[in-house]
């Protein structure tokens, strides 16, 4: 099995080998963004790396649009974290946290992903649990969720401070940060959102900044802001460290070859 699948071109013009491991050092996350709306061809195609407690799940989405989605979000995770690990994605194997985090069961890099429509984000470090979230820059996000339901009273104050035509936007900014620490901690939405705060005001830097259960906690981690209003969406990244940077590519559009080529490769 050759473990880069998608580029031999790396980062700085360098050319890889075919069966190179993607170099993820400890100082990177990768961030990964990829579209879940894909021919039904290759839907099939990313059907057949799931594992059976996948394809149950896949079965029993109500509608087909999720159905698909969730099956092209696994496989794409499959695909792409056998290039860090050198194994076929058929034989990536996840456990699951308390609060279904995925982990890897065997060696390889930690992970987080996320979706909002037809819009996946995946994040990729060696050096600690990582959280990702993407939200749809849709304002009717924002009109149907109450801050006062979700955010602490600082937040709250804060987003009502702002010119109301900011609000809807820093209230997704706001969620998404909520949402990636979360989701890096593992506790998903367990963890009452009103217990911690994270920076929304547009002016300022993204970073947690409180958490109700600790006094130092927050200075021990780093939030960054993935959004990309080309592309139409807030994201947000978090880890319980400082001192990394992000590093972004896209994942192919058509992966016929990809997979047809992995495929071959075993
Ligand atoms: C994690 C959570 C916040 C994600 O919410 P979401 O906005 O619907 O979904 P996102 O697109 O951001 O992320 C979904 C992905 O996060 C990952 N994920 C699932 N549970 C996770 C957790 N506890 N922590 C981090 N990531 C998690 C999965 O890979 C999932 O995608 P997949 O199922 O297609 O593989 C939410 O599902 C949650 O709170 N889960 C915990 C459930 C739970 O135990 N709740 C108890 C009381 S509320």
């Amino acid at each position: 099995m050759k473990g880069a699948l998608y580029s031999t071109t790396r980062p700085g013009g360098r050319t890889g080998q075919v069966d190179d491991r993607v170099d993820l050092t400890v100082n990177e996350v990768h961030v990964r963004c990829a579209w879940l709306d894909r021919a039904p061809a290759e839907v099939d195609r990313l059907h057949r790396l799931l594992a059976e407690d996948e394809r149950e799940r896949a079965a029993r989405f109500r509608f087909e649009r999720d159905r698909s989605r969730y099956i092209v979000g696994r496989g794409l995770l499959r695909l792409l974290l056998a290039e860090y690990v050198g194994l076929a994605p058929e034989q990536i194997r996840f456990a699951y946290g308390d609060y279904q985090k995925p982990r890897l069961e065997h060696d390889g890099p930690w992970f987080n992903l996320a979706h909002s429509g037809p819009v996946a984000l995946f994040a990729f470090s060696h050096s600690g649990e990582v959280g990702i979230d993407v939200e749809l820059d849709h304002a009717d996000f924002a009109r149907e969720r109450i801050a006062e339901l979700y955010f602490s009273p600082t937040e709250v104050a804060v987003l009502r401070s702002l010119p109301e035509t900011l609000q809807a936007r820093a209230f997704l900014t706001c969620w998404t940060r909520k949402e990636a620490f979360v989701k890096a901690r593992g506790d998903g939405l367990s963890l009452p959102l009103a217990s911690f705060d994270v920076s929304l005001d547009p002016s300022s830097p993204p970073a947690l900044l409180r958490t109700e259960w600790s006094v130092d906690e927050a200075t021990q981690w780093c939030l960054r802001d993935l959004s990309d209003p080309k592309m139409g969406y807030v994201a947000a990244l978090a880890m319980r460290s400082h001192g990394w940077r992000v590093v972004s590519r896209a994942v192919p559009e058509n992966l016929h070859n990809v997979i047809e080529t992995q495929q071959e490769d075993r």
